[in-house]
């Protein structure tokens, strides 16, 4: 694919640590192993890992043979990959339907797929404002290309582990304002902070810099119903890949919400967060979900 101009990489920022995995450390790699822009293809890859379970078509080998060795682990997982990206999308509708919110901060936005954040917002306000915010270089490109028509979505490639380069980048502070009540969404992001790299101080300085009447959407895997041995697995699985799996217990997300009321019906599996059609076939819980509001 063709990169639009101006766009950022890990690379080009000095004293920032590499991030495992990325366009940054493929210099040293075979010339067969990189791909299209110098792409490390080698490297299982978070985004397009998840990408290949939602059906899409933006991954490569060792994607998807990390999915399948995930989904031969976690048998629902393809499921559970759904269920996450449809609660993502009924949170947005809540956020712009009942909770009047017309500027949105989506930190990890994946791969496109249908109904992106800025789609449903949209179709509530064309106005509505989307920063779009991931560390992978291609997802960037590819939201900067769909977006290039769009003067109110913006992506840019930042990292959720220096929370300081989003909250002052130009990009948002052009597009939203911090006066007024914004939904920052942290989707099936959080799970690959690991505790040594600081995940409930990141989200402390994303809550504090946003106004009262703002909301917080967070979705997280959780170990509760895999076993001992299958964890062991996903941990190794991730290890490999270009982010690691840091899976938490459903009160340790709830302490993400400290400070914020959390709304009904709380933090609950992902697949029944305000959902009318509950899923016929249950799935054991992967993703808990839950909307936090700044009081
Ligand atoms: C599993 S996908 C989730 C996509 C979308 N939020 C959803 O739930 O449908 C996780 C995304 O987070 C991004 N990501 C992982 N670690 C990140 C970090 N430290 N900073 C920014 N983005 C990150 C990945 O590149 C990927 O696009």
């Amino acid at each position: 694919m063709t990169y639009p101009a101006g766009m950022e990489s890990q690379a080009a920022e000095p004293g920032r640590p590499v991030v495992r995995g990325t366009a940054s450390d493929v210099s040293s790699m075979p010339q067969a192993e990189r791909g299209p822009q110098g792409i490390n293809t080698s490297v299982p890859n978070v985004a397009r890992i998840y990408d290949f379970l939602l059906g899409g078509k933006d991954n490569f080998a060792a994607d998807r043979q990390a999915a399948a060795e995930l989904i031969r682990l976690v048998p629902n997982i393809v499921m559970a990959a759904n269920h996450n990206r449809k609660f993502l999308q009924r949170a947005v509708r809540f956020l712009a339907g009942e909770a009047g919110i017309r500027q949105f901060i989506d930190i990890g936005t994946g791969l496109p797929t249908q109904g992106s954040v800025h789609e449903i917002a949209q179709r509530y306000d064309p106005n509505s404002r989307v920063l779009y915010v991931d560390n992978d270089p291609v997802v960037i490109a590819h939201a900067q290309s769909l977006m290039a028509d769009n003067a109110t979505v913006v992506a840019i490639n930042r990292d959720l582990r220096r929370p300081d380069d989003i909250l002052r980048h130009p990009a948002l502070r052009a597009l939203i304002n911090l006066d007024e009540p914004v939904a920052v969404l942290l989707v099936a992001i959080l799970h690959f902070i690991p505790d040594n790299e600081d995940p409930y101080g990141i989200v402390d300085e994303i809550k504090n810099a946003i106004p009262r009447g703002s909301y917080l959407v967070i979705s997280h895997a959780t170990p509760d119903s895999v076993s001992p041995e299958v964890m062991k697995g996903i941990r190794q699985l991730y290890d490999r890949a270009t982010a690691p799996a840091a899976p938490r217990l459903p009160a340790d997300i709830e302490r993400f919400f400290t400070g914020m009321n959390i709304i009904a019906p709380g933090l609950v599996d992902v697949s029944s967060w305000r959902n009318e059609s509950m899923p016929s076939e249950p799935c054991p819980t992967i993703f808990y979900a839950g909307v936090g509001r700044k009081p």
